[in-house]
């Protein structure tokens, strides 16, 4: 009797999922479900859930599964999970059965209890052969870093809630901080600085949408790459009447300042920790930035001028994690002795 097989190569994010079947994007869609609130059955998930988000009424509850990189929702993780399956198999019945292969990353800070949640919502989503695998060492297969190597590598991924540091070398992370500080605390900053400088009070939606559109970490870019300034409007927060501002990409790099420290404080332990020969290594290799916040304007020139190490912008960094995941299910012989986890 033939089986049905289906490998899919999971990157399960705070802000976004991104899953790839046979060496393809299958699915991008943000980490989020709405939820019948009475029944708790799923009512949408990804993209048509966030359309909800923020304009729920008593019946409906959002809820975004993960948080600072891990699961802080079990239930609706799974739910998530399937959810996701189910569309990406169109409603097809026999998806799930009846050998699904899954390979899915996890923060390397995860403790012992949130990687077992990850273990359990998968094969409750249908997984019947898992492997886990660090996401900074997904981000470097995704890079295109030979991992196995003895050559020092590092990467700095910044994500939507957890920035994922680590040096990797001969198939193994040799040192790594995983620091739940990222882009949605960029977010935050950026809500609280628009309360406090021009008194509007602005929702999550709309300082994403600023951060994306004219985030950047300098106060000062070139010319040429300086973004137009943003029409922000909202409520204002003493009279609760319509106010509108405009921001320039300074008030966002001034806003964010402290957020980006403290991921350089980050990157700084690893380099202090990391061994001479490594050290030597990363001289000559730079730095590999992934995640969504490698996108902010001028994070490579920032970090290289404080760090005197060259810095890299991966392709497509959103996508670094799934990429790798989705390298190391197509060689999970190769790679299950090295750091493919079960
Ligand atoms: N152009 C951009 N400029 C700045 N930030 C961006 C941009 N595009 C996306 N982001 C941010 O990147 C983050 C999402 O990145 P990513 O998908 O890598 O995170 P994740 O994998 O879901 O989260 P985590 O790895 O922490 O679990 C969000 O905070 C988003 O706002
Ligand atoms: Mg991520």
């Amino acid at each position: 009797m033939k089986f049905f097989s289906h490998e899919l190569a999971i990157d399960l994010g705070t802000a976004n999922t991104v899953i790839f079947q046979k060496g393809q994007i299958a699915l991008d869609e943000p980490s989020i479900v709405a939820i019948d609130t009475k029944t708790g059955e799923l009512i949408a998930v990804g993209d048509e859930a966030l359309h909800m988000e923020g304009k729920e009424h008593q019946g409906i509850t959002t809820i975004r599964p993960l948080s600072s990189g891990v699961i802080a929702d079990f239930d609706a993780c799974e739910k998530m999970i399937k959810g996701f399956i189910h569309k990406m198999s169109g409603g097809k019945k026999g998806f799930f059965a009846p050998k699904l292969k899954i390979v899915v990353g996890i923060s390397k800070g995860s403790t012992p209890v949130e990687v077992r949640a990850v273990r359990d919502s998968c094969e409750h989503a249908g997984a019947h052969d898992l492997y886990l695998i660090h996401e900074p060492m997904a981000s470097a297969l995704g890079v295109g870093l030979d991992v196995l190597a003895p050559m020092g590598n590092m990467i700095v991924d910044i994500g939507g809630g957890s920035t994922e540091i680590a040096a990797i070398s001969l198939g193994g992370i040799a040192e790594a901080e995983s620091i739940r500080i990222a882009g949605n605390q960029i977010t935050y900053d950026i809500i609280d600085y628009m309360a406090r400088q021009y008194n509007i009070r602005i929702g999550f939606r709309t300082a994403e949408e600023i951060k994306c559109k004219i985030g950047s970490v300098l106060m000062d870019l070139p010319a040429d790459e300086a973004p137009e300034p943003m029409l922000v409007q909202g409520r204002n927060v003493s009279t609760s009447h319509p106010i509108e501002a405009t921001i320039t990409y300074k008030d966002v790099a001034c806003c964010i300042d402290k957020t980006i420290s403290q991921i350089e404080n980050g990157i700084m332990k690893v380099l202090e920790r990391v061994k001479p020969e490594i050290y030597t290594d990363l001289m000559r290799n730079g730095i590999w930035l992934a995640g969504g916040g490698a996108l902010l304007r001028g994070i490579a020139k920032r970090f290289s001028d404080r760090m005197n190490m060259t810095f890299h912008v991966a392709d497509d960094p959103l996508k670094a994690v799934a990429r790798g995941t989705c390298k190391a299910i197509e060689d999970t012989e190769k790679y299950k002795y090295k750091f493919l986890m079960r």
